[in-house]
């Protein structure tokens, strides 16, 4: 537990943010996810500070699939971060919080006619183009505005980051961007810099997901610049920009090592150092976009626990009432997490259990044996770290309604998604009578 920054009050009650977490399960329902603001804001400073710190030329965009909702996106625009969308729902979002257009950047393997156009119409920062369809359909787009639209490119630099494989989208065999090694990608420049009304910004790329070894960045960036050398050389091209995406790990474990934020930007930085001369200004600015370092660790889970089920000799069961449908990482990635019962978070632990959820499915499984006091149903268990692809994964299996989302900042609680009701499940739902 001494990894989570987490207070415990003279109740001997997990406290989260100066606010006694039994208190908000209590006034909020169960499942919740409550997120301390003052850390969010912390880590998006980080990464904005340590660029700063070195004086290098840098843009933190919040990769807004980690967390997006309309007050998560206007912490982010508090905090003068740019903002990755990946869909017309996440730009849609993006709009409603009032995100200003210009610090917008959109992604996707598979854009299609309307998310382009509605990029286009509101005139965001910048499209990551990611294949040959999507130029297409940007000229096809184009051709009905009389804008320009600013882009940059998104490579795959063949680089294999330490990561499960589910999440390991750098690689050559990849269904993201355009290969460096094939020649697709000087063709999709070459076809992008004809273009009337675009211009190529620069180049991108992401190398995968909850990484801890930052040899993969370093590798990421030695090909990118030796690719801007050469399509200079052969292009007379000079990228403004090079982002090189996200994916800087958190610990959710006491088994996981992750730098800090700041070590990352620093070994960033050092590499960017040996490519190029920062002090002549004359390079292209970084962008990074992280996503689960900036919400990851920020975000707990709080549920109440149900029934119990001991298998002597074998296991024990305790079940909670969410599961797979507000957190499918466990199941989906095997990921593993930590977690305390919040209203005995001082009592000694005595019995290892296993955290089942609710859902009709086996695999539903949030915790393998973890260490708890003595649990008894009416228990709150508080799972950490589940602030980055939680609720954004969430879905209606078994139509169980989303959980709501409370922000807590300098002592006060704000609700900020309300929780589903079952007016809300069937709302879309059409009678066959
Ligand atoms: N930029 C691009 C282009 C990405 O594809 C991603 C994540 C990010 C930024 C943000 O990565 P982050 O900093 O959050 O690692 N659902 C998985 C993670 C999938 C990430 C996909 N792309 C999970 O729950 O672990």
């Amino acid at each position: 537990m001494n990894h989570h920054p987490y207070e415990i009050n003279n109740n001997g009650h997990l406290e989260i943010n100066g606010i006694d977490s039994t208190l908000l399960a209590k006034k909020y329902g169960t499942p919740l996810f409550v997120y301390n603001v003052d850390a969010i804001r912390q880590n998006a400073r980080a990464f904005v500070n340590t660029f700063e710190k070195f004086g290098v030329k840098a843009q933190v965009a919040y990769a807004s699939k980690a967390f997006s909702s309309i007050a998560m996106l206007q912490v982010a625009k508090q905090e003068k971060l740019s903002l990755d969308v990946v869909s017309q729902g996440e730009l849609y979002t993006a709009l409603k919080a009032g995100f200003p257009v210009e610090k917008i950047h959109l992604h996707g393997n598979n854009k299609n006619y309307e998310e382009l156009e509605m990029a286009i119409k509101h005139n965001i920062g910048c499209i990551v183009v990611d294949n040959f369809y999507e130029i297409e359909l940007l000229k096809d787009v184009l051709a009905n505005f009389d804008t320009e639209m600013d882009v940059l490119i998104r490579v795959t630099p063949g680089i294999e980051a330490h990561t499960h494989d589910y999440i390991l989208t750098g690689n050559e065999d990849s269904k993201f961007g355009f290969d460096l090694s094939n020649g697709q990608a000087e063709l999709a420049i070459k076809q992008l810099t004809e273009m009337d009304k675009i211009q190529v910004k620069g180049l991108h790329c992401h190398i995968g997901s909850q990484i801890f070894e930052t040899d993969g960045f370093v590798m990421a960036i030695q090909r990118l610049f030796d690719t801007i050398r050469n399509w200079n050389t052969k292009f007379n091209y000079t990228p403004k920009v090079l982002n090189l995406g996200g994916g800087f790990g958190i610990r959710y474990t006491k088994e996981d090592d992750p730098l800090p934020l700041e070590g990352y930007v620093e070994a960033l930085v050092n590499e960017i150092q040996k490519q190029v001369d920062i002090s002549d200004m004359n390079y292209p600015e970084i962008w990074i976009e992280p996503g689960r370092a900036i919400v990851g660790n920020t975000g707990v889970t709080l549920y109440t626990i149900g029934s119990k089920k001991d298998i002597p000799g074998v296991r024990k069961y305790i079940s909670v009432d969410g599961g797979m449908t507000d957190n499918i990482r466990p199941a989906l990635y095997q990921a593993k997490y930590d977690a305390v019962i919040a209203n005995k978070a001082k009592q000694p632990l005595s019995e290892t259990v296993s955290v089942a959820g609710k859902c009709c499915e086996s695999g539903d499984m949030l915790i393998w044996d973890i260490e708890l006091p003595e649990v008894e149903h009416g228990d709150f268990l508080a799972v950490f770290s589940t602030g980055a692809y939680g609720y954004s994964m969430s879905n209606h299996y078994n139509r169980f309604p989303k959980a709501a989302v409370v922000f807590v900042e300098e002592g006060k609680d704000k609700l900020v998604i309300q929780r589903e009701s079952y007016e809300d499940l069937t709302r879309n739902d059409l009678s066959y009578e």
